[in-house]
């Protein structure tokens, strides 16, 4: 999937550019194509563009440079209303004169659909997002929750094979949004359509995509499925922006193949898998995920191991969290799991903690 070519994408950005005011370009040379029936994320910092780039996909804004194709065909000159896209935001804007069910029947009536054909489609919608119990109330007398799912309905009542969502889930509690989440994907997965959806919660786009485009700065760092952008990430950005990760600085020392030696600013010396580094005596920031860290550990000759000062223990029910003290770095985290065999450690005590030199990346400086 990773590797759909532009020619046979459903969706295609080619080498798109966006500015708004004619100096700065907010959206910088943006490449992707999407097969049909994907569920692609743009995840990003505030500001990094995705807003941007859907609503360029949506039509409602222009691209300053560069092509925007649906189904093979460029769309850069197509109104909105004719891209067959449908969309949801944060802000659903429901009309509150309305009910439910008119206000899914609206839109297909400004479109010149006639009444039996409306009412069913409406009513497909509905039931679509388990609603179909509420078309005669307003969308005052719902839950954020429920208006959240018309507000969905009213995004497939159109029946478009491609779906637009940003943030739908922002003004959601935390549990609700959960169930929203697994909701959204399962109607994306069994009716087949396209989605391109927008977050800055990575465990969103970690749990609902097939692929996901890390943005800053109006460029794509990373275009991979969740694993991938979690267990190789391609730069300190990526690296650093999803999950929980720990970093060392230091100096290349060696290089060749699928190793490198890194000589820490502490002194220590370790292994790593170099990634974007490529030369002796660059500067690297080395990259180990909290899991992959063992104390006393037993991992055969290859490994590495460091000498710690704990400096925190937090009991965290499934796991222990230990942040420690380690060559220079003060919030280096290791995440054990709750077994009966795990020591508990106290402040201020020394431990030797070790890794495998293949879980240890290391990453541009920057
Ligand atoms: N209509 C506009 N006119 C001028 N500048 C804009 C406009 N819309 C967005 N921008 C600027 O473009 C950049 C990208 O904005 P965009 O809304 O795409 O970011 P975003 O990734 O969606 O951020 P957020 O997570 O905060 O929603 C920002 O610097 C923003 O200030
Ligand atoms: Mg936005």
């Amino acid at each position: 999937m990773a590797d759909t070519a532009a020619s046979d994408a459903f969706v295609a950005f080619e080498r798109v550019q966006k500015s708004y005011d004619g100096e700065t370009l907010v959206v910088k040379d943006l490449n992707l194509a999407m097969p049909k029936g994907e569920f692609l994320t743009m995840l990003g910092p505030s500001g990094s563009g995705k807003t941007t780039c859907l609503m360029m996909l949506a039509g409602f804004e222009t691209a300053t440079h560069g092509e925007i194709k649906l189904d093979g065909k460029p769309i850069n000159n197509i109104p909105p209303h004719k891209r067959g896209i449908g969309m949801v935001f944060q802000n659903y804007a429901l009309f509150p004169h309305m009910t439910v069910a008119e206000n899914l029947s609206f839109p297909l009536e400004v479109r010149g659909m006639g009444k039996a054909e409306r009412e069913q489609k409406v009513k497909r919608a509905l039931e679509m997002v388990q609603m179909g119990r509420f078309g005669g109330r307003r969308p005052a007398q719902l839950s954020g929750g429920q208006q959240q799912r018309i507000a969905l309905a009213r995004a497939l009542v159109f029946e478009a094979e491609l779906v637009l969502m940003d943030e739908p889930l922002g003004a959601l509690d935390k549990q609700l949004r959960e169930h929203m989440q697994f909701e959204i994907k399962r109607i994306a997965d069994d009716l087949g359509i396209t989605v391109v959806y927008v977050t800055h919660d990575q465990t969103e786009a970690l749990t609902m995509s097939d692929r996901v485009a890390v943005f800053e700065a109006g460029v794509i760092q990373q275009l991979a499925p969740p694993s991938e952008l979690y267990e190789a990430p391609q730069n300190s950005f990526v690296a650093q922006f999803i999950g929980e990760n720990n970093t060392l600085e230091g100096v290349v020392e060696e290089i060749g193949g699928n190793r490198c030696t890194v000589r820490l600013d502490s002194g220590d010396i370790i292994d790593a898998v170099p990634i974007n580094v490529s030369q002796k005596g660059e500067r690297t920031r080395v990259s180990i995920r909290p899991e992959r860290v063992e104390f006393d550990p037993q991992l055969g000759d290859a490994a590495h191991t460091l000498t710690a000062e704990v400096r925190e223990f937090i009991y965290m029910g499934d796991v222990f969290r230990t942040r420690l003290s380690v060559a220079g770095n003060d919030e280096f985290v290791v995440k054990t799991r709750n077994r009966a065999d795990q020591k508990r450690l106290s402040p201020g005590e020394t431990v030797r903690i070790g890794w495998l030199p293949e879980d240890c990346r290391a990453l541009d400086a920057t």
